[in-house]
């Protein structure tokens, strides 16, 4: 299989720089979401299926349930809108992929999941964010942040032991700091999971500074693993990784989803075609489209999409 590396989708470069979406579906084997596999009774209030069947990394089904979602969400900077009247699910056992030109919002829709627009003081939100059925407001911010976990484009260990890094957000919890006997199988399972500990279990006191940029991402996974999230958030985590590392952490993001709802961020639409269950695509602020990774891709509605998964603007 042939399958072009990172194009750049900013820039002066022709069309002809993204090859053509559909080859990408077929190439990358993206599974949508069958919807409709189980057979329970439907729900009127979504008139849909409320469950529904995904696929696993190994093709395995993996169930499909809301965790978060956004009504009528509006964000503005100042005068400028950044974020337009966006209604979208976050589904656990599902990556969605929130993608679209620089400047059209995807990182402020990102960060006001688990609030972090509001440390820009200019930024101002109406509309509604809810997880598990309770409105993100509701929350202690430290508490919703440890279950609405986020990555950045530059990996940010803290300076301290890959250990201490990964048992950071425990120890933070209480007032009592549990003992390191305690923390120990909590931080060797979350760098398993984040498909790290292979590289660093013969030293964990090793400084996380002296990681690769790949192994840092994935020791910021494992740090956000440890406290258990419900939804992880990745802006752009890949786009400053090189090819290899990246591949890494995309397998890690399809292991992860059966447990954690994924979100990410990504100006890659190779790497959305490969990872992603579900597609939304942000343009100017409006959410233009969303939907199975197959048809946003193979057979998108909206003519702006079209243009956009087709390599004409971005
Ligand atoms: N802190 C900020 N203050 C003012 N404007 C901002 C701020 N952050 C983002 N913006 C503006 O909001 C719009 C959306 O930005 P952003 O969410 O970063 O988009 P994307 O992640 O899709 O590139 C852009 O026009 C950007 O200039
Ligand atoms: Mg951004």
């Amino acid at each position: 299989m042939e399958l072009k590396e990172d194009q750049p989708q900013n820039g002066s470069g022709p069309a002809a720089d993204v090859p053509p979406l559909r080859r990408i579906v077929v190439e990358s084997e993206t599974v949508p979401i069958r919807v409709g596999d189980y057979a329970g009774p439907p729900d009127p209030n979504y008139g849909r299926e409320p469950w529904q069947v995904g696929a696993g990394s190994e093709g395995e089904p993996v169930w499909v349930e809301e965790r978060m979602r956004t009504e009528d969400l509006s964000i503005a900077y100042g005068d400028k809108r950044a974020v337009k009247d966006v209604t979208i699910e976050v589904n656990s056992g599902e990556v969605l992929a929130l993608i679209g030109p620089s400047g059209c919002g995807k990182t402020t829709l990102l960060r006001s999941l688990n609030r972090l627009v509001e440390l820009t003081p200019a930024a101002k939100r109406t509309g509604r964010i809810i997880l598990d059925d309770q409105s993100v407001d509701d929350f202690d911010v430290t508490q919703l942040r440890s279950r609405v976990g986020m990555l950045f484009q530059q990996p940010n260990p803290f300076p301290m032991s890959i250990f201490d890094n990964v048992a950071y957000g425990l120890r933070e919890r209480g007032s009592k700091k549990p003992r390191k006997k305690i923390l120990e199988p909590i931080v060797v399972d979350a760098l398993e999971r984040a498909g790290l500990w292979d590289e660093v279990s013969s030293n964990l006191s090793h400084p996380a500074l002296a990681l690769s940029g790949g192994q840092q991402q994935r020791l910021c996974i494992a740090r956000s693993l440890a406290v258990s999230p419900e939804v992880l958030l990745l802006d752009e985590p890949c786009s400053a990784l090189d090819p290899i590392s990246t591949s890494i952490i995309e397998d890690t993001i399809v292991e992860l989803k059966s447990e954690v709802a994924i979100v990410i961020v990504t100006h890659n639409l190779q790497q959305a075609a490969r990872i992603a269950d579900r597609v939304a695509f942000m343009y100017l602020g409006d959410m233009v489209e969303q939907g199975a990774a197959g048809q946003v891709f193979g057979a998108p509605r909206e003519e702006r999409t079209q243009d956009y998964v087709g390599g004409g603007f971005g």
